[in-house]
Formats: structure tokens, C-alpha cells, sequence
């Protein structure tokens, strides 16, 4: 194995176990020779995990290159702590060959200690001696002198120096923990530090395990327990538009929910209120959780209502406190102010709702602030915690290095942050929708009558983190709320609802039973109706506006032949489509429909015999349906489910935002189907 082979193996070893780092924390790095191609001699490099990235899935592109003697020589030209973030930018003047990837704030730890390999790592245990208050005395008593004590300090190259001092003052030493912040190993060979690391690791957590007093957060608080998990799940969801709409305040937030025992232990006991208060201290936590979450007051049996007023009144107060810190470190050199909504709302006895610009971001701000969790309990059951100073705190969070990674972010696409659920999205044009609007950014619920065939769909469209399918038959009031509920706990909310799911049977008037009516009006008249509802409680709730699409058909238009339980529905849709426009415009909710025809492939409905019959109706073979349809165009073009699909977007998507009410025809051209 090459050295940076290895090292990618022993990062992957490491960042697959929870216990060791938090979602991409931490770096390694590996020291070793190779031939230089322009003198053919052998150079003496550093690998170091560069910036981004996660250990646990790190790859040889993921690692930065640097000559080593450069970066060493970097000691001599270095102007001081004051000035210590310029050296980022000199990395780059080490780089080895193209480099790979960007050297990371952390490069300076990794090339000036005298190691041939060096892990940093955020490991709970390890940051909760890292953030006791007396944790300089905790770490001699834990691990002797095999492990040295370095007190807080911002990362970067003067981090750097301290840890390579204090290797050398040490030479018995393995290595350290860095106050507030983590540990750092290292070994002569790969296995070595990697031996190192997990020792400092394990050991940091059997000596909690076995020192901590038993209830770390204080005892139990008289009300605060979890809700039975249906009854909190269902608080849950009646909570989240109302959360999601706080947190999205200044810029629009996908939402995540973790009601796991860490969680919701933690909010049932005493301490949990003054801890969330102190804040994180690990410094990846900061833009990623904020410094402190909003915790709701009340215990687990408040009602929603109550719930509701008193969240609101909190974000009040979290946004005037946010403003407050910012004012008190902010100088004229710090980035502007990012938004003063909370990343992670806690609520007794129901969980924690975590927000981020995506799905992924949310999901990870969330187990961020359960390794926060656990830090604080182990802090506390052997200690006092005693996170970094608020100063500080502000130094990492408006980080001008951060803020460049942040302006070096590529554009968002037009529909990210936007929750869409598609009705009857298995198959045909609702599936094609989903997957066109999850390709412009937006988190899709997938929902049909099928439920395998729904998480068929979205497992297709991109796996939990952008799709997500659920069975729900939408003529069912009940089946339209869970359909609500899961969506809103997949995703924190709903922005874009798609009435699609339908079915038709194409029979004459004398053909058409009570029952052929009544199905076609349940699915797609009363179905539509019960999604709209459902949808519009959330989107008021949410106060962030909202789009409700219907695909309602031509022939809510047009008098086709043997068509009048279908048309008839298709009708009322479409009707639904002014109505709803003209009631729910107060609240930024944008009402649209979409009149298709002839969409043949891909469409269930044309398989499932309405093909058939339709077919028979007009007199041509079933396959050559969709040529015939075509034929009938004023554009002679056949219809696809993406070009309905095309026409969803464009209504929901960042240029038609004052258009409501309105129906278009995606037909190819059918005269007999103008509006007017
Ligand atoms: N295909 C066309 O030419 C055409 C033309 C005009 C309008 N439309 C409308 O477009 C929509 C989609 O049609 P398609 O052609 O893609 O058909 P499709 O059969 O491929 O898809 C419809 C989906 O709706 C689902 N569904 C049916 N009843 C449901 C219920 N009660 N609850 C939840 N899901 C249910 C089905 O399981 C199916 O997956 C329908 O509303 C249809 O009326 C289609
Ligand atoms: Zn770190």
C-alpha cells in the first residue's frame, strides 16, 4: 500500500465509528517520500485531509499534497497569531504538483509536529474532558503524562505550533487534548496512531463511564418525560410547520426530526434548559447548529396551541439575543450578520427539530447537536461543562476563512429548500414531476396507493435525503393527514403540493355506474380537495407562501365522447383551481393547474385499459394511440410525461411568482381546448 493508500484506509477505519469524530470532523494526515518528476529525486511530502469531506467516505481526491519542507519553512516567515490566517493562503505556495485537494485551516497541526502520522479527531468522550471545566486535571488523571493538556485555542498555524511544542517538550507522550475543541494522536507508523488515537478515545470514555455521577443532567423533571412515541409523533407534526416557519424567518430552511432517547433524555431532565443555554464548543458546531438552540419552556403535555403561542414568543427573544451577540463581537471586519433564526428547536417530551439549507445539511445539524449532547453529559457527570467563551465562539462562527468557503459555495438550484409532495407520483406523469422537480433542488415526497412502488420511486429519484415515498390513498381524509404528518417529519414542512393522483374509465353515460362516478369523483375531486385542505394548514402555518398544483386534464374543457364521470371531475378540479386561487392568495399560496392530453407513455391510466377503450373510441391500434394523439395537434407532437412535468416547474419555479389561477394546456395544441 502507498502512504496515502494507508492513510485513506485508517481514515475510513476511523470516521466509520460514531464514537471517534462527528460527521466530517477531524483530519489525518501521513508523512512520507516520493519521487519528484521534474529531478527525479526523492521529496519528502505531507498527506493531509483537506478542507470539507468526511473521514468516514474520504478518498485519495479528498486529500491535500503538500511538500514538506516548503510547508515547514513556513515557521520562518510566519508574523504572529494576529496574523496567523494568512498562512492558509500560503499553503497553497507548498502545494505538491496540482496539490489536490484545498489544504485545510488544520494543515499547520498536521505538518509541523514531529510525527510521520497525526489524527485530529472530535470524538464525544474526548470533548467532554476537553470542555470540563477542570479537564487540565482530568486529562493528567485519565492518561498520566501519555497525554498533554493544551489549553483552548482558535485552529490554525499558532494551534499548530503549540501542539508541535508540546510533542517535543514530551517525548513519552502520545498525544493531546486541545481544550474545547478534541484531540490529537500520533504515531510513528499508520497503525500506531490510529492504536493511539482509539487508547485516548476509549479510554477518555470508560473513565466517564465508570466516574460519571449517575444522572449527569440533574434528576428527572416532573413532566418533561417523552410522550409515548405515536402521541409525539403526532405533536411532532403539528409542531413542525409552525418550527419550520421560525427557523425560516430570514432564509427558507429544509427541516429534520430526531426524537431518539439521547434527545429526548436530555429534555427530561433538570439541567437541560441552563446546558442548552451555555452552547456548543466543538468548533465545526458553530455554523452548523449555531451557538444555541431554542428550547421550548413548557413540559411534554402542553397543548399545540399553547406550544404554538409560546414557540413564537421564544423567537421573538432568540432573534433580539442573536442580534445582541452579534453586535457585541462583530467589528468592521466581520461578515454581515447570517440570519438570526435557530438551527435546532427543542421541544420536551417530543424531540428536536434541526434546519439547513438542505435535507443533508439538516440531518447533519442534527446529530451535531446529539454529539453535543453527549459532550455535555459527560462533561457534567465528572465535572462542571464549560464550553469556550461566547468571544470566542463569534471568532469561529464569522470566521472570514469560513465566510470565503461559504461565498465559494456554487449558486443553489431554483428549488432547493422547497419540500414538494406529489400525489400518485408512482408512475406516469406524477413520477416524472417528482423527479423533475428533485432535480431542481427540491425534497420530494413521493406518495401513491402503492407503497412499495412509492419508495420504488423515490429510492429511483435519490434515496432518503431527497425522496421520500409514503402509501396514502388520497380520497382517505385520515390517509391525507398521516400523508401530511410524514412529510412534514421527513422534511420539516411542505411547500409545493401536486394534486396528480387520478384514474380513468372511459364509458358512456348509460355505461357509467354509481359506482364509476363516484370513484373518479373520490380520487380526483374530493381527493384534490382533502390534499388542499390538508396542504393549507400547513403552508398558513408555515407563513413562507406555497404553491398547489393541479394536473387536471383537457377535458375539464372539452365534451371528449364517453367521458362524463371523468370530464366531470376533471371539471371540479379545475374550478378548485380558481376557488382555492382566489382564497388562499392572502397567504402567498399560488394555485395553478395543468390541462395535459394524449400522454400515453409512461402513463398507467392509457395501460390499464383507458388506452384500450380510448383506442376503440377512435377507431386506431392501442399502440398507435400516442401517433394518433399527436396527429390531432395543432403541433403534430406526441406528449410526454416530462413535458407536463416541465410545465410544474415553470409554475412553481423562481419566474412565474405572480401567476394564480391559472390553467395551461400541455397538448401539443388542441383548438377545441382553448381557454377563453
Ligand atoms: N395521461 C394523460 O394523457 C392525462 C391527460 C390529462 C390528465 N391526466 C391526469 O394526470 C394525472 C396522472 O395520470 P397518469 O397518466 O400519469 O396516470 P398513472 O396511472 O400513470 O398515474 C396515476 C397514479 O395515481 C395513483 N392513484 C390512483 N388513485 C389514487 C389514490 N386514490 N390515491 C393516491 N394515488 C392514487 C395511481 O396509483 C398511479 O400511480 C391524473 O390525474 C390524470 O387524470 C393524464
Ligand atoms: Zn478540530
Amino acid at each position: 500500500m502507498t502512504t496515502a493508500e494507508d492513510l485513506i484506509a485508517r481514515s475510513n477505519r476511523l470516521g466509520a465509528d460514531p464514537k471517534n469524530t462527528n460527521y466530517a470532523g477531524g483530519n489525518t494526515s501521513a508523512k512520507g517520500t516520493a519521487t519528484d518528476p521534474v529531478t527525479g529525486q526523492d521529496v519528502e511530502l505531507l498527506w493531509v485531509k483537506g478542507s470539507g469531506g468526511d473521514l468516514g467516505t474520504l478518498k485519495e481526491s479528498g486529500l491535500a499534497v503538500l511538500r514538506l519542507d516548503r510547508m515547514r519553512a513556513l515557521v520562518d516567515v510566519y508574523p504572529g497569531v494576529e496574523r496567523e490566517d494568512e498562512m492558509v493562503a500560503a499553503f497553497d505556495y507548498c502545494l505538491h504538483g496540482k496539490g489536490g485537494a484545498a489544504p485545510s485551516i488544520d494543515t499547520a497541526m498536521h505538518g509541523l509536529v514531529d510525527a510521520a502520522h497525526v489524527d485530529h479527531l472530535h470524538p464525544d468522550s474526548g470533548i467532554a474532558i476537553a470542555t470540563a471545566a477542570d479537564g487540565e486535571n482530568l486529562t493528567k488523571e485519565i492518561f498520566g503524562d501519555q497525554v498533554v493538556w493544551v489549553p483552548w485555542r482558535r485552529p490554525g498555524f499558532q494551534l499548530g505550533l503549540d501542539i508541535a511544542e508540546i510533542k517535543a517538550k514530551n517525548p513519552q507522550a502520545v498525544g493531546c487534548v486541545l481544550g474545547g475543541h478534541g484531540i490529537t494522536a500520533w504515531g510513528d507508523t499508520s497503525e500506531e496512531a490510529e492504536k493511539n488515537s482509539l487508547w485516548i478515545i476509549d479510554t477518555a470514555a470508560a473513565y466517564i463511564e465508570e466516574h460519571s455521577k449517575a444522572e449527569p443532567f440533574g434528576p428527572a423533571l416532573e413532566g418533561y418525560a417523552a410522550l409515548p412515541e405515536e402521541e409525539r409523533r403526532t405533536k411532532a407534526a403539528a409542531l413542525a410547520p409552525t418550527i419550520r416557519g421560525i427557523a425560516s424567518a430570514d432564509q427558507p430552511m429544509v427541516g429534520h426530526f430526531n426524537d431518539s432517547d439521547v434527545v429526548l433524555d436530555f429534555l427530561a431532565h433538570e439541567a437541560h434548559a441552563r446546558l442548552a443555554e451555555l452552547g456548543t464548543s466543538c468548533p465545526d458546531h458553530f455554523l452548523r447548529t449555531k451557538v444555541k438552540p431554542l428550547v421550548l419552556d413548557l413540559p411534554a403535555n402542553a397543548t399545540v396551541e399553547e406550544s404554538i403561542a409560546r414557540l413564537k414568543e421564544l423567537a421573538v427573544s432568540y432573534r433580539e439575543d442573536y442580534q445582541g451577540y452579534y453586535d457585541r463581537h462583530a467589528d468592521q471586519d466581520s461578515p454581515a450578520i447570517r440570519g438570526k433564526d435557530p438551527l435546532i428547536v427543542l421541544v420536551p417530551g417530543v424531540g428536536m427539530f434541526s434546519f439547513g439549507k438542505n435535507k443533508q445539511t439538516a440531518r447533519v445539524a442534527g446529530e451535531f447537536y446529539v454529539n453535543a449532547i453527549n459532550v455535555m453529559r459527560g462533561a457534567e457527570g465528572l465535572s462542571t461543562y464549560a464550553p469556550i467563551d461566547e468571544s470566542e465562539k463569534f471568532r469561529i462562527e464569522y470566521w472570514a476563512l469560513e465566510e470565503a468557503k461559504l461565498q465559494r459555495m456554487p449558486a443553489p438550484k431554483p428549488l432547493a429548500t422547497r419540500v414538494a409532495l406529489v400525489t400518485g407520483a408512482a408512475s406516469g406523469i406524477g413520477k416524472a414531476t417528482a423527479k423533475r422537480l428533485a432535480a431542481e433542488g427540491a425534497c420530494v415526497v413521493i406518495a401513491d396507493l402503492d407503497l412499495a412502488k412509492a419508495q420504488a420511486a423515490a429510492e429511483e429519484i435519490g434515496g432518503p435525503d431527497v425522496a421520500v415515498g409514503l402509501a396514502a390513498d388520497v380520497s382517505d381524509a385520515a390517509a391525507v393527514q398521516a400523508m401530511f404528518d410524514a412529510a412534514v417529519l421527513a422534511f420539516g414542512g411542505v411547500d409545493l403540493v401536486v394534486n396528480n393522483a387520478g384514474l380513468s374509465l372511459s364509458k358512456s353515460l348509460l355505461e357509467t355506474t354509481e359506482r364509476d362516478w363516484d370513484l373518479q369523483h373520490d380520487v380526483m375531486a374530493k381527493g384534490s380537495f382533502l390534499v388542499s385542505k390538508a396542504a393549507a394548514k400547513v403552508l398558513i402555518e408555515q407563513e413562507m407562501g406555497g404553491d398547489i398544483v393541479y394536473i387536471s386534464s383537457k377535458n375539464s374543457l372539452f365534451a371528449g365522447p364517453n367521458n362524463v364521470a371523468y370530464g366531470a371531475a376533471k371539471a371540479d378540479q379545475a374550478h378548485q383551481v380558481r376557488l382555492l386561487a382566489a382564497e388562499l392568495g392572502e397567504h402567498g399560496i399560488k394555485v395553478n393547474g395543468i390541462n395535459p392530453d394524449g400522454v400515453v407513455q409512461g402513463s398507467g391510466i392509457f395501460a390499464g385499459g383507458w388506452g384500450a377503450k380510448r383506442a376503440e373510441v377512435y377507431g386506431v391500434k392501442e399502440e398507435e394511440l400516442g401517433k394518433f394523439y399527436a396527429q390531432r395537434t395543432l403541433l403534430k407532437r406526441e406528449v410526454l410525461p416530462e413535458n407536463i412535468a416541465n410545465a410544474v416547474f415553470v409554475l412553481c419555479g423562481p419566474d412565474l411568482t405572480h401567476t394564480t389561477g391559472l390553467h395551461v394546456p400541455v397538448d401539443a395544441g388542441v383548438a377545441a381546448a382553448f381557454l377563453r
